[in-house]
């Protein structure tokens, strides 16, 4: 179903003649399926990028005259579809923030050429998904996308500060008073699996961390762009429990398969994976409802309705929105193959994973067994991982959480 591969141009940018040779050397074994351009400066790189159209530009960061972050700045501006990959060494955490923001991906040096390979295929693969002409075909027709949320923009510029203040965090946040009440809401839903009643947003914030606060933020602002009026058969308060819930799974599922360093990612993508589905209620709300209910009545998953009616799926429509917000690319993938990751190109365990399998336990009716929620794909998916026999240590999660809830 996947065109057929063209051969990929990437422009390779290192100021140390040794680096650059080392990266020509090591990467020569990829030259069927790779055009490589190799320079030195960021001045030639942007020159080249006149000239040629590149699918990528892999870059060091750290160069003399313009580096890479500036490099970056020029190339999003000028070549808003060339990928951007930075090859760092150890930067400072300034840099590593701003790089966060301008890079779609991240590679430490010295970098392995098959971890290279795999990093610059899955980048292509995404964003050729989702700058498809006929899923952007689509959602031009649904009319203009809301824009990013500014006051997720203002958190953001505050998290990235070099000093970071709790206070300032909680004063952004608090400016927005429905946004402060349905975080607190959320801080107190049994999901979260905090002891006591929270009722201050600065204690939220010193109990859960800034990370998980940003999440909820986006999250909160995401959903109170939209609105299900015109719905018959959708519940915005139930998606937003859907997705907290999903987000605390995800984030169990990670710490339970040994990727603490997954869960903060694994919980935003949680809390973020169905808002292509914001976007239908929104733009087109009656198909949608038809959708929903024609998914109940036959019996097949929604998103197989949504591609007969609409086109295009929940999945990748959430995935392109949260690619105009500049939200990163681990988190867009995790969108866009949340009821497919099969077909992702990363075969190892990431937010993907956790939130598959996330969304699974939640949308489990009590008393169903997890394994006949999973489809042959995403049993598929888990068993090339290893991960089968986990199946009922992740099935026990959600009887913990029932039984809580009960309790509480
Ligand atoms: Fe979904
Ligand atoms: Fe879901």
């Amino acid at each position: 179903m996947e065109t057929q591969q063209e051969k990929k141009l990437i422009l390779f940018v290192d100021d140390e003649p040794n680096v650059l040779s080392g990266l020509r050397r090591m990467l020569r074994p990829f030259r069927n399926d790779w055009e490589m351009d190799f320079v030195a400066s960021g001045q030639e790189a942007l020159d080249r990028m006149a000239q040629k159209s590149y699918d990528v530009i892999v870059s060091d960061v750290r160069m003399p005259k313009m580096d890479g972050c500036e490099l970056f700045t020029q190339v999003s501006e000028k070549h808003p579809k060339t990928i951007r990959i930075a090859l760092s060494g150890e930067t400072g955490e300034d840099a590593g923030l701003r790089l966060l923001e301008l890079a779609h991906q991240r590679l430490s040096k010295p970098c392995d050429p098959e971890h290279l390979r795999t990093t610059v295929s899955r980048a292509c693969a995404l964003h050729g998904l989702l700058s498809d002409p006929q899923l952007e075909a689509l959602i031009s027709q649904m009319g203009r996308l809301p824009s990013l949320p500014t006051l997720y923009a203002e958190l953001m510029a505050e998290l990235r500060s070099p000093n970071t203040n709790f206070e300032r965090v909680t004063q952004i946040i608090a400016k927005d008073v429905a946004m402060s009440a349905k975080i607190l809401q959320l801080v107190n839903s049994s999901f979260m699996g905090l002891r006591s009643k929270v009722t201050s947003l600065t204690q939220s914030i010193t109990l859960l961390g800034l990370k998980t606060i940003r999440s909820l933020a986006l999250s909160v602002q995401a959903f109170s762009q939209f609105d299900d009026r015109k719905m018959k058969h959708f519940s915005l308060d139930a998606m937003m429990n859907h997705s907290v819930a999903t987000a605390t799974y995800a984030r169990k599922v990670a710490e339970m398969e040994n990727h603490r360093d997954m869960a903060d990612e694994a919980f935003m993508a949680g809390l973020l994976h169905d808002t292509g589905k914001l976007v239908f209620i929104e733009r087109l709300p009656e198909v949608f409802d038809k959708a929903i209910v024609l998914s109940h009545a036959k019996g097949k998953p929604l998103t197989e309705i949504e591609h007969e009616l609409i086109g295009t799926t929940h999945a990748e429509v959430g995935a392109y929105l949260l690619g105009l917000w500049g939200v990163q690319d681990t988190t867009l993938e995790t969108l866009a193959y949340h009821h497919r990751p099969g077909d992702c190109l990363n075969t190892s365990f990431s937010p993907l994973t956790a939130v598959h399998i996330a969304d699974m336990i939640e949308s489990c009716p009590p008393g169903m067994p997890l394994s006949e929620m999973l489809t042959e794909g995403s049993l598929g998916y888990i068993e090339a991982m290893g991960l089968a026999h986990r199946i009922p240590a992740w099935e026990a999660l959600a009887e913990e959480t029932t039984s809580r809830a009960k309790a509480g």
